[in-house]
């Protein structure tokens, strides 16, 4: 049984990538705390090309897209039924979320076409803005909107909306503790809801 993270910033190894480290960390410690196995997979977007949905339908017929770029790599990644839940990160731009996370919800309109794949697994958001309060909860809103068009569940970091932080803060990204706290608790949460649901 798996949990994959999505780190959606263009950017490798910054802000985003860091927050969703932080937090499939604290799921790592949660499941091992408990004695049972939950994996943890960082999927990193920054190096990936591709582009958003190009409404061919392809999807339609089978688990496939016609665009052959790098999301196919992502496919039998995430059609892997030992999947239990998925924590998208994003850099909050203009508001709201990356393209490259924008791209990647859209193209994964192939999962629900093809029985609702995604369908009760576990949906939680990070946003890493650069301004203290950027749009860092619209933007964990507007994650979780697809994710309820997915049928996914979805879960908070057992406050508010999920992992959010600020980016320029003085002491660099490390230093918002706050919000790092937010993205960890978001980890716990999943683990507490993933063992609820199916025993593990
Ligand atoms: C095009 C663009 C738009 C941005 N818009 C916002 C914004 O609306 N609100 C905000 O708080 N930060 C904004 N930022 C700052 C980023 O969210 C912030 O630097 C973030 O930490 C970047 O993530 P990264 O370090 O993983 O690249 C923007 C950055 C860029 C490049």
């Amino acid at each position: 049984m798996k949990i994959i993270g999505i780190s959606a910033s263009p950017r490798k190894n910054e802000s985003t990538h860091f927050l969703l480290e932080q937090c499939l960390n604290e799921v790592k410690v949660a499941t091992a705390a408990s004695g049972k196995r939950l994996e943890v997979e960082l999927i990193d977007l920054a190096p990936l090309k591709f582009h958003g949905c190009i409404a061919c339908n392809a999807c339609k017929k089978n688990v496939s897209c016609s665009q052959l770029d790098d999301y196919q790599q992502l496919i039998p990644k995430l059609a892997d039924p030992e999947v239990l839940g998925i924590i998208m990160a994003t850099p909050v731009y203009m508001g709201c979320m990356s393209s490259q996370a924008k791209a990647f919800l859209d193209r994964s309109v192939l999962f629900r076409r093809n029985g609702f794949m995604f369908k009760n697994k576990l949906g939680g958001v990070i946003a890493f803005g650069g301004s203290r309060n950027g749009g860092q909860e619209l933007t964990i809103q507007a994650v979780h909107a697809a994710m309820m068009i997915h049928d996914m569940i979805i879960v908070g970091d057992g406050d508010h909306f999920g992992g959010a932080a600020w980016a320029n803060h003085p002491d660099g990204y490390q230093g918002d503790t706050i919000g790092i706290d937010t993205a960890k608790n978001l980890g716990r949460r999943m683990v507490e809801v993933a063992q609820m649901m199916h025993n593990i």
